[in-house]
């Protein structure tokens, strides 16, 4: 498999510690020293042959960030996009360009950098799996997650027929995808049984992946076919969620068993870290009375000190410090728009 890791993302939710140039797959966020990013290479090499099988595709103000991470990344290994269009033209232009490289029958898996996976024999394992249900089957592997809350921040996938087992890993066909569905449709969705998460990773052969989006996005497909990556100014913005996953009938499903999570804003990192402790410490800090909070502090000099404190995260990187109650770290984006020039 050649597998792609998304990193053009922004990552806006775990600011002030994510800026424009230093969105949060540049950053470490559980303690290990590794960014997301080069975690999510670690986990891939193998699988990928080495580096030269390893492929990212970044926004241009990212680049030199990525090839500062990831210094073993062959140059031609790199796709470098104008400007973010979100993605579908990300996910249609690196599969052109690898189709061009081995074949269109080439296995093809893209790879978000935003995720914490457990269990690495498992999650392997899956991968292999998906590789042998997309050339078998000319179909779009997905891994499902089992959903634990009705989420409006993710893809859903309901159950369709099954499609033959895969290393111990049961395959199914999709009978419908529905990205980011509103909080009732995500209720119902949840109450049924039949759904789960989309983890947001697609294993492909080149070739279909390319005749899909021939079909359901011809609006990305045939400038980019025409113009190449000079394309980008005059695409759309649309995830591939969207743009094909909702859209096509080579969706195939393999529920996963590895533990997953995708690390979206400060609460996932609690859930990540926090164990039996009373509060998540990635600061000097000193507490009375506090419990359920979260401190980060980029400075290791910083000294957080806090009295009579609950569920609130606390955040401080390069004169900005950000506090704000743990259910209301979602509206981090809203604060954003208002501060107009991220600081
Ligand atoms: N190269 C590039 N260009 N990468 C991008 C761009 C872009 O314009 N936009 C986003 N990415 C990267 C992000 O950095 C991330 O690694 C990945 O693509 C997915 O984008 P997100 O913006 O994080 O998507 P999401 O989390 O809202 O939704 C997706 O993932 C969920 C699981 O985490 C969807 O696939 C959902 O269906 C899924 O449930
Ligand atoms: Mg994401």
């Amino acid at each position: 498999m050649i597998p792609v890791i998304l990193a053009g993302g922004k990552g806006e939710r775990f600011w002030p510690l994510s800026r424009k140039a230093r969105p949060k797959q540049f950053l470490s966020l559980d303690g290990s020293g590794r960014s997301l990013l080069q975690a999510t290479g670690d986990r891939l090499l193998d699988l990928a042959g080495g580096w030269d099988g390893l492929w990212v595709i970044t926004a241009a103000h990212l680049a030199d960030g990525v090839r500062e991470q990831m210094p073993d990344l062959p140059d031609a290994n790199l796709l470098v996009e104008s400007e973010g269009r979100d993605t579908a033209p990300a996910v249609a232009w690196a599969t052109l360009e690898i189709a061009r490289r081995y074949g269109e029958e080439a296995i093809v898996g893209f790879f978000p950098a935003d995720h914490w996976i457990g269990d690495l024999p498992t999650f392997h394992k899956t991968l292999r799996a998906a590789a042998d249900l997309a050339r078998e089957q000319g179909a779009i592997a997905t891994l499902g997650i089992a959903p634990s809350f009705p989420s409006t921040g993710y893809g859903y996938i309901e159950q369709g027929d099954p499609a033959g087992t895969y290393l111990d890993c049961a395959a199914y066909r999709v009978s419908r995808f529905t990205e980011k569905p509103d909080r009732a449709t995500a209720e119902a969705f949840l109450a049924s049984g039949r759904f789960s998460w989309n983890s947001g990773m697609f294993i492909f052969q080149a070739g279909v992946m390319l005749a899909e989006l021939e079909t359901h996005a011809p609006y990305v497909m045939q400038p980019l076919m025409k113009d190449g990556p000079a394309a980008y100014p005059k695409l759309p913005k649309q995830s591939i969620d969207y743009a094909v996953m909702e859209k096509t009938d080579r969706a195939y499903v393999l529920p996963v068993a590895f533990s997953w999570d995708d690390l979206g804003d400060w609460n996932a990192i609690e859930r990540l870290l926090k164990g039996d402790n009373p509060n998540v410490e990635l600061a000097r800090h000193v507490g009375l009375d506090t419990q359920g909070a979260l401190f980060y502090a980029t400075d290791d000099e910083d000294l957080i000190v806090t009295i009579g404190l609950e569920d609130t995260v606390i955040v401080r990187d390069h004169k900005v410090t950000l506090v704000v109650k743990k259910d209301r770290t979602q509206e981090i984006k809203q604060v954003l728009k208002a501060l107009q020039d991220d600081p």
